[in-house]
C-alpha cells in the first residue's frame, strides 16, 4: 500500500517511510550526500545539533530559514556542494524532526527530494508498505511536500490510499515543479530571507543518484548514509549543476 502522511507529526509505523521536506531539509541532505559527505547526522533540535559538535563535524541548520547562530552553514543545498569533511550535522525546524520521528517508528527511512526523484522511485520499486511523509511547516501542510509525494506516488505500482490519490491530484495540477514550489508558503519565507535562488535549485529534478537512508541512531540523531542500489552497491555520484 502507498500512503501519505501530510504532516511529519502524523508519521506512523511503516515498512518504508520516505521523508519529504523539499524546501529545504531533504534537498540539502540529498545534495550533501551526493557531494561527498559520508554521513549526515540529523538532529531533532538546534540544541541537540550543538551538543553533537566535535572537531571534524560541520554544523548546518536554520532558525526561521536563516543560518542558526554559531553554525558553520545554513540550510541551503548549494552550501553543501563543497564538503568540509566527512560528517555533516543538520538541524532544521520541520524536516529534521520529521526524520527523527520517522526513525522511531518505521522499519526503513529514506529521504526524498526532487533532486533525487528518479533514484527514490527506483529504490521504492517493489516495496509493499510505503509511507510518504510530508514534513509540513509548523503544523501546516506544505504544498511543495505534497507535490513531491504525489509525483512519487504516481510512479509506484500497487494499491494507494485516498491520501496518496489526493497528493497525486495536487501534483497533476502543476505543469512543472518550479510552479508548485513558487506557489508555496515555504517559498514566501525563503524570498523574505533573500534565499529565493534555493527555490529554483530545489525544483531541479533527478540531478543526483544518491538516496539518503537511515543507518543508525547516534546520540539521539538519525545518521543517514547513501542507500546501496540494487545493481551496484553504493551509487556513484552524478552531479549536474
Ligand atoms: C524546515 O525544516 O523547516 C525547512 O527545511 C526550513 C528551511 O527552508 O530552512
Amino acid at each position: 500500500m502507498i500512503d501519505v502522511a501530510f504532516l511529519g507529526t502524523t508519521v506512523r509505523p511503516a515498512g518504508t517511510a520516505v521523508v519529504i521536506d523539499v524546501l529545504r531539509a531533504t534537498s540539502t541532505i540529498t545534495l550533501a550526500l551526493a557531494s561527498g559527505y559520508e554521513r549526515v547526522l540529523v538532529a531533532g533540535s538546534i540544541d541537540e545539533a550543538t551538543a553533537l559538535r566535535t572537531p571534524g563535524r560541520t554544523l548546518a541548520g536554520e532558525v526561521g530559514c536563516a543560518r542558526a547562530p554559531g553554525f558553520d552553514l545554513g540550510n541551503s543545498p548549494e552550501e553543501m556542494l563543497k564538503p568540509r569533511g566527512s560528517e555533516l550535522v543538520l538541524a532544521t525546524t520541520n524536516g529534521a524532526p520529521a526524520i527523527v520521528a520517522a526513525a522511531s517508528c518505521a522499519d526503513e527511512v529514506l529521504v526524498a527530494s526532487l533532486l533525487n526523484l528518479g533514484a527514490v522511485c527506483a529504490q521504492l520499486a517493489g516495496r509493499e508498505d510505503v509511507l510518504l511523509v510530508c514534513a509540513g511547516t509548523d503544523g501546516r501542510v506544505s504544498l511543495e511536500d505534497v507535490y513531491l509525494a504525489g509525483r512519487i506516488s504516481a510512479e509506484l505500482e500497487g494499491d494507494r490510499t485516498d491520501a496518496a490519490r489526493t497528493a497525486e491530484f495536487v501534483a497533476a495540477a502543476y505543469p512543472d515543479a518550479v510552479d508548485a514550489l513558487q506557489a508555496s508558503a515555504g517559498a514566501v519565507g525563503l524570498r523574505r530571507e533573500g534565499l529565493q535562488t534555493d527555490i529554483a535549485f530545489c525544483a531541479q529534478e533527478s540531478i543526483v543518484e544518491v538516496v539518503g537512508r537511515l543507518s543508525e541512531m547516534v546520540d539521539g540523531a538519525a545518521m543517514l548514509t547513501p542507500a546501496p542500489t540494487a545493481s551496484a552497491g553504493v551509487p556513484t555520484v552524478k552531479l549536474h549543476t
